[in-house]
């Protein structure tokens, strides 16, 4: 019934040439694959030759962040409407690097959620504890606030539109995956948060990833979760090989 989704976050990686490379290649590498959503997330400045390398394909667009504001005098900012002219589906926010290292609040990351849904983009909120917060035994605390902090006035049929992604923030580009039975342990719990919030059709319907040091040797063990519906994946979204072969395996 969740149809699975992964997503690739290339970060602040690659270059023109290379990003064009990495999209053609997934595209060609991909065709034909109809039972995963695919996506890829690559900086702002790539997006609009990304998206001509896609075309045709199933492959999605989607951006690394927004601004919640519609224009205006915000330097440095890009709007919802600007990631829909360049064909953007999704907009991650809230990932633990713009939570952590440019410091975005829960408050923040509320408004970019609304922002997004309302423009008719789709937001990828992502939550995670530090790993001092987990071993404090935060883990439950810090995600289970992050969420209803960042879908704070978001309503039952708006959550349509909405993947929630877990993302450990220890296990990020450390190549120390969460095991399976840690993902699945928090993806649990951030379900039974959906009930509370929401109700049960909203608890089922929505996708929740996992990501940290996801790869090819580890999707099939995280993916058999119940409730691990796909994976929000860094590193190894950057190299073609890696990515296709995870998507294949969930296929
Ligand atoms: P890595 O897969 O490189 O650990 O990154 C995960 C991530 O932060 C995806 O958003």
């Amino acid at each position: 019934m969740r149809k699975p989704f992964i997503a690739g976050n290339w970060k602040m990686n690659t270059d023109a040439a290379g990003a064009s490379a990495l999209a053609a290649g997934l595209a060609k590498a991909l065709a034909g694959v109809t039972t995963v959503d695919v996506a890829v997330c690559p900086p702002f400045v790539y997006l609009q030759r990304v998206a001509e390398a896609l075309a045709g394909s199933t492959i999605r667009l989607g951006a690394q962040d927004v601004y919640f504001e519609d224009n205006g005098a915000f330097t440095g900012e890009i709007s919802c409407a600007m990631l829909k002219d360049v064909c953007c589906t999704y907009v991650i926010v809230g990932h633990s690097e713009r939570r952590h290292v440019i410091g975005e609040t829960d408050a923040l990351i509320n408004k970019k959620v609304a922002a997004v849904i309302a423009s008719g983009l789709q937001p990828i909120l992502c939550a995670g504890e530090l790993l001092e917060e987990r071993e404090a035994g935060k883990t439950e605390s810090v995600v289970a606030g992050q969420i209803r902090k960042g879908l704070a006035g978001i309503t039952a049929e708006q959550m349509a539109a909405v993947t929630i992604a877990y993302e450990p923030v220890w296990a990020i580009g450390t190549g120390r995956t969460a095991t399976a039975a840690q993902a699945q342990e928090v993806h649990a719990m951030i379900r039974e948060l959906l009930g509370e919030m929401y109700n049960e059709r909203v608890a089922a319907q929505t996708r929740i990833q996992y990501g940290g040091s996801a790869k090819p040797s580890n999707t099939a063990e995280l993916m058999a979760n119940a409730d691990v519906d796909g994976l929000l994946v860094g590193g190894a979204g950057l190299k073609v090989d890696d990515f296709a072969a995870m998507i294949k395996t969930v296929a």
